[in-house]
């Protein structure tokens, strides 16, 4: 037989200008196709992502009429409406500016949608798989909002996209003259064409369907326009009939993915428990978890350094008896916000929502060590 420091003796593959992962990597996206493949969604393989960034090839997508091919040095952002001064930016000019970097996560307004019903996720993928988390690079809105002078009464940004149903979002002024990036570069490359390239709006802990992509208009106006995906759709409908909308801050939340639904232990001793916990609002302060179905809790330790509105990686160290264990994870974010058990989410908005269920999710862990989603 022969030994591995003789296989090594094999010449390897020559360098390459682009590198592609290990034949043996095999964690994809999953889809979700609607009648017209241009408007459906796929969702990160949490559970076999490492840290708290997520590769670009495997960040979530949401698309409402396909990924557009756009050329950079063709691209324009217009910027008009109640302005000083109307601009039209080419990418050399966006790029000229003083830029910024920062880890953020983005989270589909839909993310976990199935939890509010009984068809809810089998795997950490299928459950919460519409969130991810990158390292963006852009220059601040604030810069370029500065630079053409918003007039007096100027309250609300219409943000369009170059997709081809030209997506539309009304963003309050508040968040573009905060923290709102307009976003060219995404884990240390250019975006990629399904999360916008060559432009995108970033508005952390908001909820991803503002975060318009392949961005080209920012129309400055006194009062929201009541697109289609702020009325129809990414409004949350209350028991009472009535809609909330304009609903954009994304609630703490978590999820553990080791072990999670679909995995399997291969036998009693010694495990990582790991997850991911998260918060449009800011910091996780805390992150708990609970080994018997939720009768008792006890911290996780976090890894740092912790940042806000990113994802915040949580482990714990766990001896499994070879018995039953129903497990999940609660987060806690600086502002004391407490992540919901389901009931408590369903009892206070219904099921009529669709949108921004952060409720905990449970796996039961059955006695030959298979992992299942505990609601099923
Ligand atoms: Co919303």
């Amino acid at each position: 037989m022969m030994g591995r420091a003789e296989e090594a003796r094999t010449l390897g593959k020559p360098l390459s200008g682009y590198t592609e992962r290990s034949v043996y990597v095999k964690a994809e996206r999953a889809t979700r196709q609607s009648k017209t493949p241009e408007a459906g969604s796929s969702a990160t393989p949490l559970a076999d992502m490492m840290g708290i960034i997520t590769p670009s090839a495997l960040h979530y997508e949401r698309h409402h009429a396909g990924v557009p091919t756009i050329d950079p040095e063709q691209h324009r952002l217009t910027v008009h409406g109640m302005v000083e001064r109307p601009l039209v930016l080419t990418m050399a000019e966006i790029q000229r500016m003083p830029s910024v970097s920062r880890i953020a996560f983005l989270e589909c307004g839909g993310n976990s949608g199935g939890e509010w019903g009984a068809l809810t996720g089998p795997t950490a993928q299928r459950a919460c798989g519409l969130a991810s988390c990158s390292e963006w690079t852009g220059v601040p809105l604030r810069l370029v909002l500065e630079e053409c002078g918003l007039k007096p009464g100027a309250a609300w940004l219409i943000a369009e996209g170059a997709d081809a149903c030209r997506m539309q979002r009304s963003v309050p002024v508040e968040a573009a003259l905060g923290e709102a990036l307009l976003a060219y570069g995404q884990n240390g490359e250019p975006l990629r064409p399904s999360q916008g390239f060559p432009l995108r709006l970033l508005t952390p802990g908001w909820e991803g369907n503002l975060q318009v992509k392949w961005l080209r208009r920012l129309l400055v106006t006194d009062q929201p326009y009541m697109t289609r995906d702020e009325t129809s759709k990414y409004s949350d409908l209350m028991p009472d009939g009535k809609a909330r909308i304009f609903t954009l801050m994304m609630e703490a939340k978590s999820v553990v993915t080791f072990p999670s639904g679909g995995q399997r232990l291969p036998g009693r001793g010694l495990y990582e428990l790991t997850g991911l916990a998260w918060s449009g609002q800011g910091l996780i302060e805390r992150v708990e978890v609970t080994l018997d179905g939720g009768r008792s809790w006890q911290a996780a330790v976090l890894q740092e350094p912790r940042l806000p509105k990113a994802f915040t990686r949580f482990r714990l160290a766990w001896q499994w008896d070879g018995k039953p264990a129903v497990i999940a994870s609660r987060a806690v974010d600086e502002t004391g916000y407490v992540q919901p058990g389901k009931e408590e989410l369903i009892a206070a908005r219904g099921l009529n929502s669709g949108y921004h269920f952060n409720g905990i999710k449970l796996w039961k862990v059955a006695a030959d060590g298979s992992v299942a989603n505990a609601d099923a």
